[in-house]
């Protein structure tokens, strides 16, 4: 090896000895013709102090820069007491050269590497030179927790008895859940390949084959749009068990994520987590995937306005609808702009408006609908809601679902203005794990008049609703789980179904998927569910999620080494690209204008 010690290693033990370090320049600083140089490589920093009169170098001294890449041999000597650095590691040394090498020159890097500074330039800029970005400190510990994490992830499933095994990428196209990516087959004239959105039906043919436990840290790809938690490719540990019931599944999940936060961490997470029916989570926070951290929760009027005069809440109620509410405690001072803001995220949700309650300091209550209540109801109100001078009330009237999305989705965005004025404060290191569980097995589609899998088609339903299924789809609740960790869904999955009757039965006249439909999609399923399928189920987690929390990032583009933009692109090699009219040819395509 070029080096005897990395930058993080020397301290005053290894004074009077010689070593060789190579790294990066972090800085260079003169002082008086003496060069004292910051090497460093991924482990930190070690102080070099080069002299001008040292004949070995002296001529390549007015080379080097910052981050170009040398290698120092050298004398470890201990600082004088006035310059030791008790924050570093290596602080109470030196390393004076005799003799270095450089290895390559840098060009000024397009940004500062520094942390502090790096986060605030823009994102794109970063993500064009990915190999920069990826070498300051913060960056390369994201990149050595997601390792960790995987690790621990590899080490626990395999002493539980699972075996990693690898699926197809090249799937066929089953559009069904989220948009594929398409591959045209060059062997197999326009025919197409899709990308894996999962390795759902592979893993439950490794169950059929008699695996009975799986596991793979696997690619999926999903054309979907981008958020700040959504990645066209991502990683999920994927996960599935055959003679399992739900209780098992939670033991596992909660044996992993604990063995995670430990090795990862340091940090021992209490075991069981709490569970929440998908009904609770929607009513108290408006979404399946509630940030238990904080309070604020939604509150049900359906009772106190049922005979109110106020015309918007007593229709909504008399056609079967909900009026709902939750206090953004300490908000009345939201400003003109930050009230619209809100109205229009609700408006986006389908809110025909969103009536608010602002009490002054004073105690003052001011309100565009205060004039529609009576006495007894503003009472009613005071209490339920616990209104005190300064808070800030919203209400929702909608059918159920909506108005829950509605509040929820105000409730996220009043936590993080409260957050801004210092009145809130949601720990980004207290790990509120959740199970969310009971939901429904189908959801109607109003755009497509059918029901359609609230998890997806394999799901089975809890066995006492089963006789639901044609007659009341959507009181039949599923065997599904989520796994819920601050807000953020960080894995789901469900029991599955064994059964070949079954199976053809939520497709065909559950889901009203045409006959052969299901025998082009899923025929070779169901004929492998005649030859012994076993009772199984499973999970996948979000990774990249997992990661950006471990790591206390806020998006899962800072845990993944090459991600996209919201745009799908590579900034770094600069993709996706046009290609040629030969290379479509080959592949028996042709390009269409784009607008077409
Ligand atoms: P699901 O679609 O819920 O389930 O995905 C499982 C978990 O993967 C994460 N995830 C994503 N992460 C980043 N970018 C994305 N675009 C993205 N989409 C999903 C989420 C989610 O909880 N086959 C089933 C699992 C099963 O039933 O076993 C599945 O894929 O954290
Ligand atoms: P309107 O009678 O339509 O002027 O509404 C009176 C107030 O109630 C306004 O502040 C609206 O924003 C609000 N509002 C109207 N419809 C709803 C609804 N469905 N849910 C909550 N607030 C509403």
């Amino acid at each position: 090896m070029k080096r005897t010690h990395t930058c993080n290693a020397l301290t005053a033990a290894d004074v009077g000895s010689d070593v060789r370090l190579i790294g990066w320049i972090d800085s260079l600083r003169d002082h008086g013709g003496i060069q004292f140089i910051d090497l460093r490589d991924r482990e930190g920093l070690t102080q070099v102090i080069v002299d001008p009169t040292n004949a070995a170098y002296s001529g390549q001294i007015d080379r080097l820069r910052p981050e170009s890449v040398v290698e120092i041999h050298g004398r470890v000597c201990a600082r004088a007491e006035a310059d030791i650095n008790s924050k570093l590691p290596t602080g109470g040394i030196e390393v004076h050269a005799e003799n270095l090498v450089i290895h390559n020159i840098s060009e000024t890097p397009p940004f500062p590497l520094e942390d502090e500074k790096a986060w605030k330039v823009n994102e794109d800029l970063r993500l064009q030179y990915r190999y920069l970005d990826l070498r300051r400190p913060a960056m390369y510990r994201t990149l050595r927790m997601r390792s960790e994490a995987a690790k621990a992830t590899r080490d626990y499933l395999a002493e539980n008895g699972f075996l990693e095994i690898e699926t197809p990428y090249l799937f066929k196209s089953t559009p069904e859940g989220a948009r594929e990516f398409l591959v045209p087959s060059r062997l197999n004239p326009g025919k197409f390949y899709a990308l894996a959105q999962s390795p759902q039906q592979y893993k439950q043919m490794l169950m059929v084959a008699g695996v009975e436990r799986y596991y793979q840290m696997a690619r999926c790809f999903r054309d979907e749009d981008l958020r700040a938690d959504r990645q066209p490719e991502f990683t999920q540990i994927d996960i599935e068990m055959s003679f399992i019931d739900r209780e098992d599944m939670y033991a596992l999940v909660e044996g992993l994520l604990a063995r995670m936060w430990k090795d990862v961490l340091g940090v021992e997470i209490p075991r069981p987590f709490p569970r929440m029916a998908y009904h609770d989570a929607m009513n108290r926070y408006g979404v399946d995937k509630p940030d238990t951290r904080f309070d604020l929760e939604i509150v049900d009027l359906g009772e106190l306005f049922a005979q109110s005069d106020f015309k918007v809440f007593r229709g909504v109620l008399d056609s079967g609808g909900v009026v709902k509410a939750f206090n953004a405690k300490g908000l009345a001072d939201a400003t003109q702009g930050e009230m619209r803001d809100l109205e229009n995220a609700a408006k986006s949700l389908g809110a025909k408006g969103l009536a608010f309650i602002r009490v002054s300091a004073e105690g003052e209550w001011k309100s565009p609908i205060l004039k529609f209540f009576s006495e007894a109801e503003v009472a009613a109100l005071k209490e339920r809601l616990a209104i005190e001078p300064g808070d800030l009330v919203f209400f929702a009237a909608a059918e159920w679902e909506r108005a829950c999305s509605i509040l929820g989705r105000i409730r996220l965005d009043a936590a993080r203005l409260l957050q801004q004025r210092g009145r809130l404060s949601i720990p980004t290191d207290r790990y509120n794990f959740l199970w969310v569980i009971d939901f429904p097995l189908m959801i109607f589609e109003e755009a497509e008049g059918r029901y359609v899998a609230a998890h997806h088609p394999f799901t089975a339903p809890v066995e006492e609703d089963a006789d639901l299924l044609e007659s009341n789809p959507k009181a039949v609740r599923g065997q599904h789980y989520d796994c819920v960790l601050n807000g953020s869904e960080i894995a789901g999955g469900s029991i599955r179904i064994h059964q070949p009757a079954l199976q053809r039965k939520v497709f065909e006249e559950v889901l009203k998927i045409p006959a052969d439909v299901v025998e082009e999609r899923f025929g070779y399923m169901l004929r492998s569910f005649k030859y012994g399928a076993p009772p199984h189920g499973g999970i996948a987690f979000g990774f990249d999620r997992i990661v950006s929390i471990l790591a206390g990032r806020p998006m899962i583009r800072d845990v993944i080494a090459f991600p996209k933009t919201q745009k799908g692109q590579d900034l770094m090699a600069d993709g996706p690209t046009a290609v040629t009219a030969r290379q479509l040819r080959d592949v028996h395509m042709q390009s269409l204008p784009i607008d077409a």
